[in-house]
């Protein structure tokens, strides 16, 4: 089964509560997932995965340092032709989502566009993550005019 693994760094849970829902959107389509606060992360988590989520709130115009040492320590294996996605919550600027992005793109993985939620999501935000989560499950499944998205 196709699997999605999201790792998320998070200070008062915001960012965890969207890790979530992402997860239950790629879940509903079918989707083998696995969700890890970054603390809790290992690089070898990325190993089989067929795309990736990590996200990070932006704290003093950047992400959290766990969530870059993550980023550095994935450096070290193969993320070539995955998928993936850049979120967070945020309060007023989007550099740790920006700069996630980026370090993605560099190892290789096809991202499509960045989840931002401004501070606490409410119902309708976590909708969106949910859309967010099936829109990543069916690039992967490939079928994405069966997709709702
Ligand atoms: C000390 C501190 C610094 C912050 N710095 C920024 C910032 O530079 N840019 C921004 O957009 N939001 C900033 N925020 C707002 C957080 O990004 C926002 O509260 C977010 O929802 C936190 O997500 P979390 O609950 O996943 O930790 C800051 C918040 C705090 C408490």
């Amino acid at each position: 089964m196709p699997k999605l693994v999201i790792i998320f760094g998070t200070g008062s849970h915001n960012t965890e509560r969207m890790a979530k829902a992402i997860q239950e959107g790629a879940t509903a389509e079918g989707m083998d997932t696995l969700l890890k606060n970054v603390n809790d992360a290992l690089v070898t988590d990325l190993a089989d995965a067929d795309a990736v989520a990590i996200g990070s709130p932006n704290y003093n115009h950047a992400m959290m340092p766990t969530v870059r040492k993550f980023l550095n320590d994935i450096a070290s294996i193969d993320l070539s032709g995955k998928v993936g996605l850049s979120f967070g919550s945020y309060g007023w600027s989007f550099e740790a989502t920006d700069e996630i992005h980026k370090i993605l793109t560099s190892y290789g993985i096809e991202m499509i566009e960045d989840l931002l939620i401004k501070r606490m999501p409410g119902e309708e935000e976590l909708e969106m993550c949910r859309r967010v989560g099936s829109l990543l499950a069916c690039k992967i499944i490939k079928k994405e005019v069966l997709c709702a998205v």
